[in-house]
């Protein structure tokens, strides 16, 4: 596959650390100093889909594509208004496209599951053209009386336009079952047969257990992918990881020894925006010219399951 297009959205309420203040006890000097986060944007009036339309459109516009020329739409999304039908659903009729989608829901880690996906779809179906949109809320699962969950997250949407080529030189994702360190669960309608407890609410996080699983899995599959590429750190130009904590970016910096230069960061102002976070990532640097053709990117994300994933991509639009 080859990345020729991308495209993002943001809601556009901005919610920074003072605001919180207001109604958490917490502080603007605890939320920097343990997370690197400032603000973030907090879906209030919009509707995800459009963001995710908006993003669309950016990365189909980018990409110099119309909407039937997409074959196929990916949709990684962890929650929307909508149960069903699935958000790409929703997406391709605003955006008017005809093609199948699919939606998947692999949490922070959804656009490297997409990514595998559409490489695989590219190379064995009959398709041009894959759209793949991250479109998150993850705002709307928080407990906001929670500190030390919420403040961490922001709503956002990422897309970008991939088509037949040979880009992608080293993919992997994985799958730990570790429900109990990241879940939310929620109550369904009731029916006249339930008998049993559901719990309501909002996300359970353990924020540790987290930390250490997001490191040590990160540098696992960084490893692996540099190994399968036949690659060395050094040879990467830049590491666009999930953006969930900047500790977190750092210790991973920390491991492969490579210049913090190379680790484009824009969590202050957005805070974590789940699968979304890559892909509106990769927007900014592609918008701000500050990718290369023919340079290698490593991406990598880690999340609720616990899903991790990393692949290297060479960068070639
Ligand atoms: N403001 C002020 N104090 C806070 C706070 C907040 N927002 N949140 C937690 N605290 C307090 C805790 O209550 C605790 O107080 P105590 O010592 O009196 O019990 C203290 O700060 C330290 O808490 P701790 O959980 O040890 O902090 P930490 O350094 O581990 O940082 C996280 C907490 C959540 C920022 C950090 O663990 C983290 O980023 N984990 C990864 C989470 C993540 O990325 N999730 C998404 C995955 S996709």
């Amino acid at each position: 596959m080859r990345i020729i297009g991308t495209g993002s959205a943001r809601p556009s309420l901005v919610v920074t650390n003072a605001m919180l203040e207001n109604f958490l006890d917490t502080s603007d000097e605890w939320i920097v100093t343990r997370t690197g986060i400032h603000e973030r944007r907090v879906i209030s009036s919009e509707r995800l889909e459009d963001l995710a339309a908006t993003a669309c459109r950016n990365a189909m516009e980018n990409a110099g594509v119309t909407p039937d020329q997409i074959d196929y739409i990916i949709c990684s999304n962890v929650v929307n208004e909508y149960v069903t039908p699935g958000l790409g659903c929703v997406i391709q009729g605003m955006i008017g496209a005809t093609c199948p989608t699919m939606d998947i829901n692999c949490a922070c880690t959804g656009f490297i599951y997409a990514l595998d996906v559409a490489e695989a779809f590219l190379a064995t179906k009959d398709i041009r053209n894959i759209l793949i949109i991250c479109a998150e809320e993850p705002t709307r699962m928080m407990n906001w009386k929670d500190r030390s969950s919420c403040i961490l997250f922001g709503d956002a949407a990422g897309a970008v336009v991939a088509t037949k080529g040979d880009d992608l030189k080293a993919i992997r994702v994985s799958t730990h079952c570790k429900v109990e360190a990241l879940y939310q669960k929620r109550k369904l309608q009731p029916t006249p047969f339930v008998r049993k407890e559901e719990e309501d609410g909002g996300v359970v996080m353990n924020g540790q257990d987290v930390f250490k699983l997001a490191v040590s899995s990160s540098i696992k599959d960084i490893d692996k992918v540099l190994t399968m590429a036949g690659i060395t750190p050094d040879d990467i130009s830049l590491y666009l990881l999930h953006q969930a904590n900047v500790r977190i970016i750092e210790a991973i910096q920390h491991f492969v020894q490579q210049d913090k230069s190379k680790f484009p960061v824009n969590l202050s102002k957005y805070g974590n925006t789940s699968s979304a976070s890559i892909p509106a990532l990769m927007d900014d640097l592609n918008r701000g010219n500050q990718l290369k053709t023919g340079e290698l990117l490593l991406l990598s994300a880690f999340g609720a399951g616990f899903t991790t994933g990393a692949c290297v991509l060479r960068w070639s639009k």
